[in-house]
């Protein structure tokens, strides 16, 4: 059985990945949630870190994967709720209607249930709190019209974030990352990719790493709650 562990959701590729890869280097015990297996949690596996399957469909799955953490670490350090749906809605209603219950299940009913179930089970170093991460997205701010079910529920895990930071205090932390254009996904055409380095500030594709530099950040600072960190290149400025 394991002791304050780091629980990263959605780890099994991209930015979820590089946060449990770069959390184990510094020394973290980390527990990496997948969806799908890949090479990347393969890798996760042969570093030594406990991974642990869930597809986040419905409460039943949702609630066996929270069993499943149960077994593995008897406390948490950490909660880093990293797992998105992504995707333009689509024009069928009824197509529309099941990625509403898709994307409300992975951006806030997952993060809500393992909130409550292991709330009990979070020490933070020493006299610290423990900490609470949902990564969200500078559309909770600023949406973008076709892709509304993802905005609208990402929009919730920051209203969460907000609320559990008032709920869980002193013991536990609960803050947000919201990342820009980090990562490029095969939903962003070369058009809009180059729209979207054009209204960056920054002017590039971040990278995973300054998603992980926030959310050190945060892990690292005692006095932060109920805020979220844009992480975006400033793009939130004069996204359109
Ligand atoms: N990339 C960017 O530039 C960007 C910009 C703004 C915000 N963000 C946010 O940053 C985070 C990481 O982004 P990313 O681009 O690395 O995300 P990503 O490539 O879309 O990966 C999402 C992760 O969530 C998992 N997941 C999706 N549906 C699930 C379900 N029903 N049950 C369990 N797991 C599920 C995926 O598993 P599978 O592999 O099985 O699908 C995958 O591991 C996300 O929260 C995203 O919204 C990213």
């Amino acid at each position: 059985m394991l002791e304050n562990a780091v629980l990263v959701t959605g780890a099994n590729r991209r930015i979820g990945h590089h946060i449990a890869t770069r959390l184990h280097q510094e020394g973290y015990i980390v527990i990496a949630h997948y969806r799908t297996p890949t090479a990347e949690i393969q890798a996760l596996v042969d570093l030594g870190i406990t991974t642990v399957q869930a597809d986040f469909v419905d409460s039943t799955a949702i609630l066996q994967f929270i069993e499943n953490l149960k077994a593995c670490s008897a406390s948490y350090r950490a909660i880093i709720h990293n797992a998105s749906s992504f995707e333009p809605t689509a024009t069928d209603l009824t197509v529309a209607a099941t990625q509403y219950e898709q994307f409300f299940n992975v951006h806030m009913m997952a993060p809500f249930l393992i909130n409550e179930a292991l709330r009990s089970l979070m020490q933070g170093e020493g006299e610290d709190p423990a900490d609470i991460i949902h990564i969200t997205d500078i559309n909770v701010e600023n949406p973008t019209p076709n892709f509304d079910i993802y905005g609208t529920t990402k929009a919730g895990l920051h209203n969460m974030m907000l609320v559990l930071a008032k709920k869980y205090a002193p013991q536990i932390k609960v803050n947000a990352v919201a990342p820009g254009p980090v990562l490029f996904t095969e939903q962003h055409s070369e058009i809009v990719r180059q729209q979207m380095l054009a209204e960056t500030p920054l002017a590039k594709e971040g990278g995973a790493e300054p998603v992980y530099l926030a959310v050190r950040s945060l892990l690292d600072n005692p006095f932060i709650t109920g805020t979220s960190i844009a992480v975006d290149g400033g793009r939130r400025l004069s996204k359109r």
